[in-house]
C-alpha cells in the first residue's frame, strides 16, 4: 500500500476475533509512534504504554461501563495508550503537548492500516481513566505523565478498501 491507499483506506474498527498482534506488527506500529514528528523534538515529553494485560484492560472496561455503560475496547487484545507531560503553569503552549501525543497514534493507525489490524482512537476510555486514581497507579507513569489518548489494536475480519471520501467533508476555505 502506498501512503495515500493507507490514508484514504484507514477507518475505525470496532470488531475484532480476539486474536493479538504479533510481536512483529507490534515492533512496526511502535516505530510508527517512534517516527512522528515532536514539538521541539521533546521526545521525553512523552511516554508509551503497551497494555496487553487481560485483567487490567477488564477492570478499566468495566470502570467504563459502570460509568457510561460502555465497553469501549470491543474486544481488542491490545490498548496503547500515549501519555505526555503537560505543564500547568503554560496553559498557552498545552496544544503541542496534546497534539504530539494525537499524532503518535494517528502514526499507528496509519501503519496498522498498513500491516491489515484493526484500529481505533480511543479518547472516552483515557478520560475516565485520568478519574481512577488505582488504575492509573497501576500503569506505574514516569513522574507527571498525563493519559491522554489511546489506540485499540488486534486482528480483524474487516478488509481495508479504498473508501469514497468527500473532499468537502471538513469545513475548509481558502485566504487567497
Ligand atoms: C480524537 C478522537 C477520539 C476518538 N475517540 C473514540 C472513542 O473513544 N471511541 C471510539 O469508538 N471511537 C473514537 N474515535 C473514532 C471516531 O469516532 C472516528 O474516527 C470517526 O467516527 C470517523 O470514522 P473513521 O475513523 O472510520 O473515519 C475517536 C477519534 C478521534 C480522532
Amino acid at each position: 500500500m502506498n501512503t495515500l491507499d493507507a490514508l484514504f483506506s484507514r477507518k475505525s474498527i470496532r470488531t475484532y476475533n480476539g486474536e493479538n498482534i504479533s510481536e512483529e506488527q507490534l515492533r512496526i506500529i511502535l516505530k510508527a509512534a517512534n517516527s512522528s514528528p515532536v514539538g521541539r523534538a521533546l521526545f521525553d515529553t512523552l511516554h508509551i504504554s503497551v497494555i496487553t494485560n487481560k485483567e487490567y484492560l477488564n477492570k478499566w472496561e468495566d470502570y467504563c461501563e459502570e460509568m457510561t455503560s460502555h465497553r469501549p475496547f470491543y474486544g481488542a487484545p491490545a490498548v496503547i495508550l500515549v501519555s505526555s507531560l503537560i505543564p500547568s503553569d503554560d496553559l498557552k503552549s498545552v496544544n503541542v503537548n496534546f497534539s504530539n501525543a494525537a499524532i503518535l497514534v494517528q502514526n499507528m493507525a496509519i501503519a496498522a492500516t498498513e500491516l491489515g489490524i484493526g484500529s481505533c482512537h480511543i479518547w472516552g476510555a483515557v478520560r475516565l481513566l485520568n478519574d481512577n486514581k488505582d488504575l492509573l497507579k497501576e500503569l506505574c507513569l514516569p513522574e507527571g505523565m498525563i493519559p491522554c489518548c489511546a489506540i485499540i489494536l488486534g486482528q480483524t475480519d474487516e478488509k481495508y478498501e479504498l473508501r469514497d471520501i468527500p473532499e468537502n467533508k471538513i469545513s475548509t476555505n481558502f485566504i487567497e
